[in-house]
C-alpha cells in the first residue's frame, strides 16, 4: 500500500476526537483509516463506527472498531473516505469500489466529510476516470440511453457506458444494495453540478458518483507528508 495514502489516513486522526461517531468509507484508504482507529481504541478512546460497505464492515471487526447501524445513530460527526478524482472546488468522483450509494448516504447525512487521497487523484478537472453510475437491473438498457443524453446535454465528452462486471467474471457486478453499475466514459465533466443533476432526475439511477458540495475537508497525503485543505466558506 503506497506510503502517501498512508499519510493520508493518518492525517485524517486530526480529526478525530473521542466519543466521536464516524462514516467508515469504502476503498483501500478508507481501510488504512479504518486501522488506524483500531489503535487509537486500543489506546482508549472511545469511537464507533457506520460502515459504507459490507467489506468496510468487515474490515471493522478485524480491527475491532465498534459499529453501529445508521438507522440507529443520532448524529454522525465526520465520515472519512476515499475518493477517485478531486476537483480544486472538492467535487469528487466516487464509486471506483462500487459503495456510492452507501458512501453519498452516509456522507450526507454526516456534520463534515474528509476525503483522504493521494496526489494522483487531485484533478483540474473531473472526467476522466470512467463517472460510476449505479442503476436498478430493471429496464436497464431504457435507464442507459438516457444516461448517455444526460451526459451529452451536460456537454461531457466522450460519452459511453460499460456495465461493470464482478472480478470472477462471471456476470455484472451486484452492488451491496442489489444494484449494476454503469461506468461512463465522460472524459471531461465541464459542468459537475449540472451533470450530476441531470443524472438524479433519471428513474432507474439509484445513485451517480459525483459528490458535489459535500466534502469539507481533501487530505492529501504525499510519500513523505500530508496537506489538510478545508472548503472556504461560500
Ligand atoms: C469506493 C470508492 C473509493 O473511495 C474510491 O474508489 C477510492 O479507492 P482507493 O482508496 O482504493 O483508491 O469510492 O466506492
Amino acid at each position: 500500500m503506497s506510503q502517501a495514502k498512508q499519510n493520508a489516513a493518518h492525517a485524517a486522526l486530526e480529526l478525530v476526537e473521542d466519543g466521536m461517531t464516524l462514516g467508515l468509507g469504502s476503498g483501500s484508504t478508507a481501510e488504512l483509516f479504518i486501522a488506524l482507529l483500531g489503535k487509537q481504541i486500543r489506546q482508549g478512546m472511545s469511537l464507533r463506527g457506520v460502515p459504507t460497505s459490507e467489506a468496510t464492515a468487515d474490515c471493522a471487526r478485524q480491527h475491532n472498531v465498534p459499529l453501529i447501524e445508521p438507522d440507529k445513530v443520532d448524529r454522525i460527526h465526520l465520515t472519512v473516505d476515499g475518493a477517485d478524482e478531486v476537483d480544486p472546488e472538492f467535487n469528487l468522483i466516487k464509486g471506483g469500489g462500487a459503495c456510492l450509494l452507501r458512501e453519498k448516504i452516509i456522507a450526507h447525512a454526516s456534520d463534515r466529510m474528509a476525503v483522504i487521497v493521494d496526489a494522483s487523484k487531485m484533478k483540474k478537472n473531473l472526467g476522466a476516470f470512467p463517472l460510476p453510475v449505479e442503476v436498478d437491473p430493471f429496464g436497464m438498457a431504457l435507464t442507459a440511453e438516457k444516461i448517455l443524453l444526460a451526459l451529452q446535454e451536460s456537454k461531457c465528452r466522450g460519452t459511453d457506458t460499460t456495465l461493470r462486471q464482478n472480478k470472477a467474471g462471471t456476470g455484472p457486478l451486484i452492488t451491496d444494495g442489489g444494484h449494476y453499475i454503469l461506468d461512463c466514459k465522460c472524459e471531461l465533466i465541464p459542468d459537475p453540478a449540472q451533470t450530476a443533476q441531470l443524472l438524479s432526475q433519471i428513474p432507474g439511477v439509484m445513485e451517480h458518483g459525483l459528490f458535489i458540495g459535500l466534502a469539507a475537508y481533501v487530505i492529501v497525503g504525499a510519500p513523505d507528508h500530508a496537506k489538510i485543505m478545508e472548503i472556504k466558506a461560500a
